[in-house]
């Protein structure tokens, strides 16, 4: 799961997705394109959405998206177009470009559509992206899970 910050989309997901997964089975990550918040806590924002619907994000640390992150993972969920460029840029063939996908395509195929950055607003833009996710991660999980 990738965003721009790695504090406040990108843990929702991670967080969302873990609870929907079999941890022995899919190993769930989230990292950010930038290298602004490497090491820091989810913002108290995401922590307190998260924690309204009784998930716990308080253990996750930001870090940057690296290109070994293309051997580790085999799906790279990016929040919006900004970051898929960026992540897309780092892929080092066709098969990591083929890795990468916008979240929200689960949802709204075909649309190009982002998650909304929340860091500049308020508390509803994290109910918004909250919400958004729950909905992106049920259908990742119902892939993974078959
Ligand atoms: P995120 O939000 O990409 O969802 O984690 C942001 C967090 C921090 C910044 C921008 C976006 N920032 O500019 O520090």
């Amino acid at each position: 799961m990738v965003c721009l910050g790695n504090i406040c989309r990108s843990p929702l997901a991670e967080g969302l997705l873990k609870s929907k997964v079999d941890s022995n089975k899919v190993m769930v990550d989230s990292a950010g394109t930038s290298n602004y918040h490497i090491g820091d806590t989810p913002d108290p924002r995401s922590i307190a959405v998260a924690r309204k619907y009784g998930l716990d994000i308080t253990d996750q640390l930001g870090r940057q998206f690296t290109k070994d992150d293309f051997e580790e993972f085999d799906y790279i969920y990016v929040m919006d177009n900004s970051n898929y460029r960026n992540v897309t840029l780092l892929a080092r063939n066709e098969k990591d470009q083929e890795k990468v996908s916008l979240i929200l395509d689960k949802i709204f195929p075909n649309e190009g559509a982002s998650v909304p950055d929340p860091y500049h607003g308020g508390e509803h833009g994290f109910e918004n992206v909250y919400n958004m996710l729950d909905e992106a991660t049920d259908v990742i999980a119902k892939e993974l899970n078959n």
